[in-house]
């Protein structure tokens, strides 16, 4: 065999060779004392004399070229059984591509929310999952005989708790007030909250919120409130106008319009709920508006004096507004979708679309 068949030969069998035995076979029948080299070597006597020295030089360039490639594989081999111990596989293989995620629809609604009031000068607080009953209502002036503080309407934790929803209605109501509950909106942050600061405050507070609800389109016992409150001397209706028409006009654009309708909640005096006009059909009525042309989209008011009293505020000298909206709701009418479940479904064929 000549030289150059031989130089072929070594490039088309490094290539293939992937495992240390593997190396060492060819290193031997190439390298090794009765191998290829040492054969051609043990040719250079029965040359003529003028060829000798340029065949020498031949055979020692082939061997100096096998002993670099047999270097360069070793490298290669080790760097593979570092990463795979047991099996090397095909090292020559293209590597898996991770897939980038990316944000949830409701993350970047909130996002997008606390942005916006952040501008406004609100700071973003969070607040715990699991709360006392007395922040979750008695400090919101929200009274014992109320329905949502029902087994059937609020999660309560602890065994206790459950066997009191299999009672009768005139037996569920709950003697203590300490038991701890899920939370079941995000308004019982207003209370930590002005327990440990004083006024002037602004803050939103984003969250998840648990209620026994029935799941179907619209309803989840987990879903995602964000809480608003403002509190200084001289806080007026008009700055709650103010604020949540600069929130609503940035989320659903400016030709929007909105109305606050008379409402009743324990923990805001005087209370609204807000609408803004159908962002499908504007205003002239359509099916996901029920032909009323209006869509609601949060609860607020002014801040009830008696919760004041309840984290140590004096109610002569501060007033202060509050707002609860569900973001759900607002991630589903500014997307379009129709069914809530879809967004904890973790389907990437709904996720994608975002
Ligand atoms: N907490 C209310 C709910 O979950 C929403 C709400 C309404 C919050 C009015 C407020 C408010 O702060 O002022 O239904």
């Amino acid at each position: 065999m000549d030289i150059e068949t031989i130089k072929t030969q070594i490039d088309s069998e490094i290539q293939n060779i992937n495992s240390p035995e593997k190396l060492e076979d060819f290193r031997v029948r190439f390298l090794g004392r009765k191998g290829i080299i040492a054969q051609l070597t043990g040719r250079i006597p029965s040359l003529p004399q003028q060829e000798r020295a340029e065949f020498g030089q031949q055979v020692n360039t082939l061997k100096n070229k096998i002993l670099s490639l047999i270097e360069e594989k070793q490298k290669f081999i080790t760097a593979g059984l570092i990463q795979s111990k047991t099996s090397l596989g095909d090292i020559s293989m293209p590597g898996i591509v991770q897939e980038l995620g990316h944000l949830h629809p409701i993350t970047r609604v909130i996002d997008e929310i606390c942005t916006i009031f952040n501008r406004m000068g609100f700071s973003v607080v969070e607040g715990p999952e699991i709360e006392t009953e007395y922040n979750n209502f008695t400090g919101l002036n929200i009274p014992l005989e109320h329905p949502s503080r029902d087994v059937f309407d609020t999660f309560y934790l602890g065994a206790r708790c459950a066997v009191l929803g299999a009672r009768k209605t005139e037996n569920r109501k709950p003697k203590t007030e300490n038991r701890l509950l899920l939370r079941s909106h995000t308004s019982p942050v207003q209370i930590r909250v002005m327990k440990s600061r004083k006024p002037p405050l602004a803050v939103v507070v984003p969250g998840r919120v648990y209620r026994p609800d029935a799941v179907d389109a619209s309803h989840s016992f987990m879903f995602h409130q964000i809480e608003g409150f403002m509190v200084d001397e001289n806080i007026r209706f008009s700055d709650l106008k103010g604020a949540l028409e600069v929130f609503a006009k940035s989320v659903f654009g400016k030709d929007i319009k909105m109305r606050f309708r008379p409402h009743f909640f324990p923990f805001t005096e005087p209370s609204a709920e807000v609408d803004i006009s159908c962002i499908i059909c504007k205003g002239k009525g359509c099916s996901v508006c029920g032909r009323k042309g209006w869509l609601e989209i949060l609860g607020a008011g002014m801040i009830h004096p008696n919760v004041f009293k309840h984290v140590g505020y004096d109610a002569e000298k501060y007033t202060g507004f509050a707002f609860g909206l569900g973001i759900e709701r607002i991630a589903m009418l500014k997307y379009g979708i129709d069914d809530i479940r879809l967004f904890f479904e973790n389907d990437l064929r709904f996720l994608r679309q975002f």
